[in-house]
C-alpha cells in the first residue's frame, strides 16, 4: 500500500523543489527558451540543454550550482501521449546542477532528502536504479542512505547511461522510482511495470563527452545534471491515475470536453485518449509559439504544425466541428502564466497563429471530404464494397483524415475500409518519417551546398526597395531540390535577388508575397543559410518553376513594425548608457513585429525611476525627429567614429553603420526607420533579470503599441465590469475588498473557535474518573489547532484536577493533538510536552511544549483514532 504524502499543487511542487536547492547554495535561474541556443539541437529536451557549453568546458559558469524548472519538448514518444499514464510532448523538468562542484554522494543524499523530507515519500515507496558498472553509486545508496540492496536495481546503458544525443556530454545515472505497491514485495521488482512503478527523478553523473565515432573522453569537471518530472510528481502527490488528470493539465481537458459537450470521466477510453492528447499538445503549442516558433514545414516549425493538426484532428474525433483551439489555448495560458509570464504577454500572437493554422487545416479537411465523396462514388461504380488502404492513407496523410473518420463516412455508405492496407501504408510512412527526422534541416543544408556550386549568393535589395522583380534560382520541398512545385505545397525558394530581410541580428524576417504569371506564394518566414536568403512559403495558386520571373513583395506593415522596434532597440541602448551606465553593453536582442527585447550586462536591477527616465528619454528622441544616416565603412573607421559594436560578434572588413547623429551610432545589418519620428511612441513593459549580471527589458513601439494597449485595456475593462466600478476606482475597490476579506477571515476564525469550545463542553459528559483524577480524551471534527488548544485549556479549567487530550484533523493531510495536564497530573511524572510528542509520532509527526500544555502535529489522519486510544490507555494506567 502506498503512503499518503501531502497533496501538493503543481505550482507548490515547483516552488518546493527550487526553494530546497536555493537553500543549498543553488542559484535559481529562469527557464530557457524552447529554442536552444545550441544550433545542433532542434528543441530544448532537458533541463541541461542550456548548460551544455558549461559541461563541455566551453563556457565558464557564473555559479557553481544552479536550479531550474525548464520547459521541455520531446516528440519521440508522441504516439504514446494519452495512451500511457505519463508520456508528453511538453513537460517541465525540475533540475539541480553542479558545475564541477558537488558530485555523486551529495547529489544522491539531496535526492533522497528532498524525496522523503520535502515531498514526504515513505522510504518503503522508493526504489532506485544505478548503472550496472557503477558500484560507487550502489554503495552510496546501500551504505550511506540505507536503501535495502533488493531495492537498488542495476540496469544497462540503455536505461542508466544518459546522453543528450548521439554526441555530447553524458554519464552514468541513477534514477529514483515511486513504488505504488510495495506490498507486492522486493522479489520481483520490474521497473518497466508501470502499473507499479514510475520514475520521477534522474540523477546524471555527467562526466564524459562522446564524439562522433562514439569514443568517451572525460570532461574537465565532474558535473551533476538532474531531472525531476513535474507532471509525474503531481500525479503521485495528487493521487490521480495519470499525469493528464493533474492540476497542470486537467483544466485544459475539461475545457475541450465542455466544448465537445461531453464529460471526461464518463467517456470511453478512445475519447479519453483524444482529450488527453489535446491536453498535452495544447500546452506544447502555446509554449512553442510563446518562444517565437512559427508553424511551417521544416524543423521546429514542422513540429509545431504537426502538433496543432493533431489537436484539431482529435477535436474532430470527439465531436467538435468548428474552431476551438484558441479557447483551449486560453486555459493553457491561464494555467502557465504565473510560472511563465511570456505566455500571457504573447497571448495575441499565440492565438492568431493557432487560429490561422487551425482554419487552414479545417479547409484542408473540407477538401478531403470532397475527395472522399469522389472516392466513394468511384468505389460504388466499380461495384466494390471497400475503400482501399492507399486511399484511406492519402486522406489521412495529405488531408489529415483520421482513419476513424473515413471509416465512419464509409459505413454511412455501406462500405468498409481496408484497414490492413492502411496500416501497411502507415508503416511505410513511419519509416520515411524516421529517415526524415534525422535529417531535418540538415537536408536543407546539403541541398544548398550542392546548389551553391551553380547559383550565386542572393542579392539583398530590401534596405531601399519593398518590392523587386527576381528570378527563381531554386525550389526545395522538404529539403530536396525540385524543378517545380504545385499549389498546396510548402516550399523553400531561393531567388537571385530579394527585398525580403532574413532573420538575423535578432530581427525577425519579413513576411509577404511572391507572385508571377498565375502564381501566388505566401512567404511565412525568412532564413539565411550561408549566402542564400531562403523564402519559406506556401504556394497558394499556380505552379512555380525554377527559372520563372516573379515579383517579390514584402508586407510593408510588418516591416514598419519590425523596423520601428529595431530602431527603438538602438535608442534604448543609448538611453541605458546615458542614464544608467556608459559601460552597459548588449548581451542579446530580439526584434519582432509585436515587441522588442533587449538583454544587457548590468550587475543590478534598474530602479523604477531609471526605467521611467529611460522611457522618457527614448520618447524625447522620437519626438525630436532625428534622421538616420546609414553608411558602409571600413570596420576600423566605424570604430574610430565611436560606433557601438556588439562584444564577441564577428564583423567583416566593411560594416554598416546606423547613425542617428548625437543620439546613437551602432554597427548593424538590420532595417531601420529613416527618422526616429516614424516610431511614434515607445513603452517599456518589463525589466527583469535573466541570468546573473544580465538584465532584460521588454518593450513595444510604433504600431504594435496599439495591440499591447488593447490587451491591457481589455483586462482593465473586464475588471471594472466585474467589480462594477470605473477603472480609476479599481485600486480603492480592491483594497477595500482585501480589508473586508481579512476582517471576514478573522471573524470566521473567532466563530470557529467559539464553536469548537461550545462543542467541547459536551465532552464533559464523557468524563472518566481515574483514581483522584478526571480524564477526557476525544477527537473533534475540523477544529483548527488554535481553537483546539483553547478548548483543551477550558475543559481542564472545568474539571480542575486531571488530563485533557484532544485531537482533530483541521485539513486534509494534517493532524493536530493537544494535551492539557493539571499540576497534580504533573506530580505523577506526566509532562504534557513529552506525552503529546510521543502520541503524535503515531500519526507521523511530532511536537511538544510546556508540562501543563502542549501541542503536536502529524500527517496521517487515519492514525488519529489509534493515537488517541493509546493516549487514553497510557493515562489510565499512569493515573490509577
Ligand atoms: N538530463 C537528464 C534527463 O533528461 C536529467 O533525464
Amino acid at each position: 500500500m502506498s503512503s499518503n504524502p501531502q497533496k501538493l499543487s503543481g505550482n507548490e511542487i515547483r516552488n518546493l523543489f527550487l526553494d530546497f536547492f536555493a537553500g543549498r547554495g543553488h542559484q535559481i535561474l529562469p527557464s530557457a527558451s524552447l529554442v536552444p541556443e545550441d544550433p545542433t539541437v532542434l528543441l530544448t529536451i532537458a533541463g541541461m540543454v542550456p548548460f551544455k557549453p558549461i559541461f563541455l568546458g566551453q563556457r565558464t559558469p557564473e555559479f557553481k550550482r544552479a536550479t531550474t524548472s525548464q520547459k521541455c519538448i520531446r516528440t519521440n514518444d508522441i504516439e504514446n501521449v494519452g495512451r500511457t499514464k505519463r508520456h508528453h510532448t511538453f513537460f517541465e523538468m525540475l533540475g539541480n546542477f553542479s558545475f564541477g562542484d558537488y558530485f555523486k554522494e551529495q547529489a544522491i543524499a539531496w535526492g533522497w532528502e528532498i524525496s522523503t523530507q520535502i515531498f514526504g515519500f515513505s522510504p518503503n515507496n522508493l526504489v532506485v536504479s544505478v548503472f550496472e558498472e557503477d558500484d560507487e553509486a550502489f554503495n552510496i545508496w546501500r551504505d550511506q542512505i540505507g536503501v535495502p540492496a533488493a531495492r537498488i536495481k542495476r540496469m544497462g546503458a540503455d536505461d542508466n547511461f544518459w546522453a543528450m544525443g548521439a554526441t555530447g556530454p553524458c554519464g552514468p545515472c541513477s534514477e529514483i522510482y515511486y513504488d505504488f505497491h510495495p506490498e507486492r514485495g522486493d522479489d520481483n521488482i520490474d521497473l518497466e511495470d508501470d502499473s507499479r512503478f514510475i520514475e520521477f527523478y534522474n540523477l546524471v553523473f555527467m562526466q564524459y563527452n562522446r564524439d562522433a565515432s562514439g569514443n568517451l573522453t572525460p570532461l574537465q569537471n565532474k558535473n551533476i545534471d538532474t531531472g525531476m518530472g513535474l507532471e509525474r510528481m503531481a500525479q503521485i502527490l495528487q493521487q490521480v491515475p495519470n499525469n493528464y488528470e493533474t492540476d497542470l493539465i486537467f483544466p485544459i481537458i475539461q475545457t475541450a470536453a465542455q466544448i465537445a459537450g461531453i464529460d471526461y470521466h464518463s467517456s470511453d477510453e478512445t475519447t479519453k485518449v483524444s482529450l488527453k492528447v489535446i491536453g498535452d499538445h495544447v500546452r506544447a503549442v502555446v509554449h512553442m509559439i510563446a518562444d517565437e516558433i512559427r508553424a511551417s514545414n521544416v524543423g521546429r516549425g514542422y513540429v509545431l504544425r504537426r502538433l496543432i493538426r493533431r489537436v484539431v484532428r482529435h477535436g474532430r474525433l470527439i465531436g467538435i466541428s468548428g474552431e476551438f483551439i484558441t479557447q483551449v489555448a486560453e486555459t493553457a495560458i491561464a494555467l502557465s502564466e504565473s510560472a511563465y509570464p511570456n505566455v500571457r504577454q504573447r497571448e495575441a500572437a499565440i492565438k492568431a497563429e493557432l487560429q490561422r493554422e487551425e482554419s487552414n487545416f479545417l479547409k484542408t479537411l473540407d477538401r478531403g471530404e470532397k475527395l472522399l465523396e469522389e472516392i466513394i462514388q468511384e468505389v460504388k461504380q466499380q461495384g466494390k464494397t471497400f475503400i482501399s488502404g492507399e486511399s484511406a492513407f492519402t486522406l489521412y496523410d495529405t488531408y489529415g483524415f483520421p482513419l476513424e473518420l473515413t471509416q465512419e463516412i464509409a459505413e454511412e455508405n455501406n462500405l468498409t475500409v481496408d484497414e490492413a492496407g492502411f496500416n501497411v501504408e502507415m508503416q511505410k510512412q513511419v519509416e520515411r518519417a524516421k529517415a526524415a527526422h534525422e535529417t531535418i534541416d540538415l537536408t536543407v543544408q546539403s541541398s544548398l551546398d550542392k546548389l551553391a556550386e551553380h547559383i550565386h549568393a542572393t542579392e539583398f535589395l530590401g534596405y531601399t526597395q519593398p518590392a523587386a522583380t527576381a528570378k527563381v534560382e531554386a525550389i526545395l520541398v522538404d529539403g530536396v531540390s525540385q524543378e517545380a512545385a504545385e499549389a498546396g505545397t510548402q516550399v523553400q525558394i531561393v531567388l537571385d535577388q530579394t527585398p525580403f530581410y532574413a532573420e538575423s541580428g535578432g530581427q525577425i524576417g519579413d513576411r509577404g508575397y511572391i507572385s508571377g504569371d498565375g502564381i501566388v506564394i505566401r512567404v511565412e518566414d525568412m532564413k539565411k543559410e550561408s549566402d542564400f536568403f531562403i523564402h519559406l512559403g506556401h504556394i497558394e495558386r499556380g505552379t512555380l518553376r525554377v527559372g520563372d520571373t516573379v515579383t517579390a513583395q514584402i508586407d510593408r506593415a510588418c516591416r514598419r513594425r519590425a523596423q520601428a522596434n529595431h530602431t527603438a532597440t538602438h535608442l534604448l541602448q543609448a538611453a541605458l548608457k546615458k542614464i544608467v551606465d556608459e559601460g552597459i553593453s548588449q548581451a542579446g536582442s530580439l526584434v519582432s513585429f509585436d515587441r522588442l527585447r533587449f538583454d544587457f550586462n548590468c550587475p543590478r536591477a534598474l530602479t523604477a525611476e531609471e526605467v521611467q527616465q529611460i522611457e522618457e528619454q527614448v520618447n524625447t528622441w522620437i519626438a525630436e525627429a532625428h534622421a538616420a544616416n546609414v553608411e558602409v565603412l571600413p570596420l576600423a573607421e566605424a570604430k574610430a567614429k565611436g560606433a557601438v559594436a556588439m562584444f564577441g560578434e564577428k564583423y567583416g572588413d566593411e560594416v554598416r553603420v546606423i547613425d542617428f547623429p548625437g543620439v546613437s551610432m551602432e554597427l548593424c545589418g538590420g532595417t531601420h526607420v529613416s527618422n526616429t519620428a516614424e516610431i511614434g511612441v515607445f513603452k517599456i513593459i518589463s525589466e527583469a533579470g535573466v541570468a546573473s549580471g544580465v538584465r532584460r527589458i521588454e518593450a513595444v513601439s510604433g504600431p504594435a503599441i496599439l495591440d499591447y494597449l488593447n490587451v491591457r485595456d481589455k483586462v482593465v475593462k473586464d475588471l471594472s465590469d466585474r467589480f462594477k466600478v470605473k477603472p480609476e476606482e479599481l485600486p480603492d475597490r480592491i483594497t477595500s475588498l482585501q480589508t473586508e476579506l481579512r476582517t471576514a477571515e478573522k471573524q470566521l476564525e473567532t466563530l470557529k473557535s467559539q464553536l469548537a469550545i461550545a462543542k467541547s463542553d459536551s465532552l464533559l459528559d464523557t468524563l472518566e474518573t481515574v483514581g483522584d483524577h478526571k480524564l477526557i480524551v476525544a477527537q473533534l471534527e475540523d477544529v483548527d489547532p488554535e481553537s483546539l488548544k483553547t478548548a483543551a485549556e477550558r475543559l481542564l479549567q472545568k474539571i480542575g484536577n486531571g488530563a485533557v487530550v484532544l485531537g482533530s484533523v483541521p485539513e486534509a493531510g494534517k493532524v493536530s493533538i493537544v494535551a492539557a495536564f493539571s499540576a497534580e497530573v504533573n506530580k505523577k511524572g506526566l509532562q504534557a510536552g513529552k506525552f503529546v510528542g510521543a502520541i503524535a509520532k503515531i500519526c507521523g509527526g511530532g511536537g511538544g511544549g510546556r508540562p501543563n500544555l502542549a501541542q503536536a502535529g502529524g500527517r496521517d489522519a487515519s492514525k488519529l483514532p489509534e493515537a488517541l486510544a493509546k493516549a487514553q490507555s497510557d493515562l489510565r494506567s499512569a493515573l490509577s
